[in-house]
């Protein structure tokens, strides 16, 4: 396949698929007493994982995609603290029964601005509920310019035994331009008060894409990064997006590297990260051989949700605070995003859910063929779906494989490996929700 054709299949607007369907499917017809009949079938027997969604910053930065916010008084965080206690409650008086809890996560916005004595109030609610396994994953995203010896003792004590730093780059002339200065001193000695308080599952988040980084740069920063050892490592392209992120339009954009230039660097990350030992999990992700991702990707184990790539294989995410999916055997649902309406939801004992989406049997056989082909970039329809016609998909993916992206024998389809960053484009001809843009992937050939 051409350069020219690697690009526009890179360039393709397709989805993340974090879920099936996603997000922007969802739909009001599913709401607050879906939520609450599907908690109340929740059972002991079946764990659930948790996650906590924390919408607050001390500072926007400018290339932040994220749903966040700035919150410089204190009151404003407590309230938000009391409103996920409340939340917590609401929901636990549904349940009949208490399940326990295998994967507990903290993401945001930066979680740790409650402050120790926030998360740990938070925790102590939910192990109110949801009874702790003892091999639990704690994990909470870390922003490394607060990191304090002090925090991270307090998370030790709470659990928390993963931690994700959000480390974007390590060249100065990028951090300016992104608006957020963290010299490489400052990622360490946050590693080192992690270490120090006996956290030492580390996953360090990184962008490429971003004003002014090249190839030669961005070598480096992954050189840097691979040396300091952390166990998982995820480098997403940088998602530009100005007319929905207003703190985004501070970036210049003429700083931004081309489509050209974008596709060498996420080359380039590649190759660094496994010259260095890093063995590439998915796509966008690496992690150390001994990592459970790597382990579970090898014994195609591995899963997708929310968070990204995981080896919890949880039916049930139950999803706490402003914007959060929760997700059941069922289907999902998703709180209201706007902070303000989501508190007053709490605060007048709804549940302050939006939209949601109840599975068919069509959507649970799409969503298990994508997860696969984003976890082991094959799939094997007799396997998964026998029976199924899905003659229509397999046509969309002729002019795929005539350009080398994919092959199909006997129902089974894998990924040409040089081309599994484009595995998203393949798991889109099973999404029904983008026909449109599927028949167009053939059509602009
Ligand atoms: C919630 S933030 C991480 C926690 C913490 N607030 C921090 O910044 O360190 C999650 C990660 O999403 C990634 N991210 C944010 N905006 C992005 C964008 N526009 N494009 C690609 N990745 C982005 C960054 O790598 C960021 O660390
Ligand atoms: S990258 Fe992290 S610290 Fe920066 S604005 Fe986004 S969530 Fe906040």
């Amino acid at each position: 396949m051409s350069r020219v054709m690697a690009r526009h299949y890179a360039s393709l607007a397709v989805p993340r698929y974090t879920s099936y369907p996603t997000a922007a499917d969802f739909s009001p017809q599913v709401g607050k007493d879906q939520y609450q009949t599907w908690l109340r079938r929740l059972r002991q027997s079946e764990p659930v994982s948790l996650y906590l969604h924390v919408p607050y910053c001390r500072d926007l930065c400018h290339y932040c995609g994220c749903h966040a916010k700035i919150a410089r008084r204190e009151t404003v965080i407590e309230a938000y603290a009391e409103t996920l206690i409340r939340e917590i409650r609401q929901a636990g008086s549904c349940l009949t029964e208490r399940p326990e809890a295998v994967h507990l996560h903290w993401g945001g916005g930066t979680p740790s601005i409650l402050g120790g004595n926030g998360i740990v109030r938070v925790t102590n609610v939910l192990q109110e509920y949801y009874d702790f396994s003892p091999v639990m994953e704690h994990a909470i995203e870390l922003d490394p310019r607060t990191v304090t010896q002090a925090l991270c003792d307090d998370l030790a004590r709470v659990g928390v035994n993963r931690v994700s730093l959000g480390v974007q780059d390590f060249n100065a002339d990028v951090q300016r331009a992104i608006g957020r200065v963290q010299p490489i001193i400052q990622v360490e000695a946050a590693v080192a008060a992690l270490e120090q308080a006996g956290i030492t599952r580390l996953n360090f988040d990184l962008i490429y894409g971003l004003p002014l980084q090249t190839v030669e740069t961005l070598r480096e920063t992954c050189e840097r990064v691979a040396e300091l050892r952390p166990s998982r490592i995820a480098c997403y392209g940088y998602a530009h997006l100005p007319a929905r992120r207003a703190n985004q339009r501070l970036i210049d954009t003429s700083l931004l590297p081309d489509a050209d230039a974008r596709y060498e660097q996420s080359q380039i990350v590649g190759e660094t990260f496994m010259a260095m030992g890093y063995e590439p999990v998915g796509i966008d992700h690496y992690a150390l051989p001994d990592d459970a991702l790597v382990i579970a990707a090898k014994s195609g184990q591995l899963r997708r949700n929310f968070q990204g790539y995981t080896n919890d294989d949880c039916p049930t995410l139950l999803g706490f605070g402003a914007s959060s999916i929760s997700q059941f055997k069922e289907g999902y649902t998703q709180n209201i995003a706007d902070i303000g309406q989501y508190k007053t939801s709490v605060h007048e004992e709804r549940a302050p859910v939006i939209r949601g989406y109840a599975f068919n049997d069509s959507d649970m056989l799409r969503g298990l063929i994508i997860e696969k082909l984003m976890c082991d970039f094959r799939v094997d329809l007799n396997e998964v779906a026998s029976g199924a016609n899905f003659s229509d998909e397999l046509a969309l993916l002729r002019p795929l494989v005539a350009d080398g992206i994919v092959t199909i024998h006997s129902g089974i389809i894998a990924m040409v490996p040089e081309h599994f960053a484009l595995v998203r484009v393949v798991a889109a001809v099973f999404d029904e929700f983008r026909r449109e843009s599927a028949h167009s992937f053939s059509m602009a050939i």
